[in-house]
């Protein structure tokens, strides 16, 4: 499975997980199982983008030449699986607001919507056109920034949760593994740049 099939496979499957929470839980529950599903479907999805490129270039094989290929749709399936996570926020702000802000706070939703931003943006420069009208230059430091940025929102998002047991361990060793293969990954490429003489 390659391509927008790939990212149109995955996006029914999301929703129809979080349609299967809400209909075994048709209330407070079921959204908050959403969210925190969502959550992780978005981590794992992000992982496999964000590691992509580092990966092949450090083990090419059969697995990672095919993470290679499919980074834009594995991407735009983090991003679907986000969008899940903020309709199930925003249903539970308006259902049982006085939960909402015991769960979040306004600096959160500022710096949690901050990632939202960057995830539109490199949503939106993900197609050929759009990445073409951008340019590579600045296509490639939207997406590093933004990269980063989405990468530091979920550490930060997990390890205020690491108290609360051991699945919050295994999320940010996934975390913090993809970040410093990626920091190989970018130290042996500077490194295989010449010198200026
Ligand atoms: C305005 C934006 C956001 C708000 C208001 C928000 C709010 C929340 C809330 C209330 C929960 C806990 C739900 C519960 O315990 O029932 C949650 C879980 C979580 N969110 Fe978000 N979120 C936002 C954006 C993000 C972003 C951008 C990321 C990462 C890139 C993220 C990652 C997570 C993670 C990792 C969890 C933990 C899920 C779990 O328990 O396994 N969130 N979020």
């Amino acid at each position: 499975m390659n391509g927008w099939r790939l990212t149109g496979l995955l996006s029914l499957l999301l929703l129809a997980m979080a349609a299967m929470f809400l209909a075994l839980h048709p209330d407070i529950e079921g959204l908050r199982l959403a969210i925190r599903a969502t959550a992780r479907t978005s981590l794992v999805l992000f992982a496999l983008a964000f590691s992509a490129g580092a990966l092949v270039q450090l083990v090419a094989s059969d697995a990672t030449r095919w993470q290679r290929r499919n980074r834009r749709y594995l991407g735009v399936s983090f991003a679907v699986s986000h969008a899940i996570h903020l309709a199930a926020l925003i249903a539970l702000a308006r259902t049982d607001s006085a939960l909402f802000w015991t769960l979040t706070n306004p600096a959160n939703i500022v710096l949690a919507g901050t990632a939202y931003l960057f995830i539109a943006a490199m949503t939106a420069t993900s197609f050929d056109r759009t990445a073409a009208w951008l340019g590579a230059r600045k296509w490639r430091l939207l997406h590093l920034v933004g990269g980063w940025y989405i990468w530091l929102s979920f550490a930060v998002s997990i390890g205020k949760r690491l108290p609360q047991g051991p699945i919050y361990w295994a999320m940010m060793a996934a975390a913090i593994a993809v970040g410093i293969v990626r920091l190989i990954a970018m130290s042996r490429r500077a490194k295989a740049v010449p010198a200026i003489p």
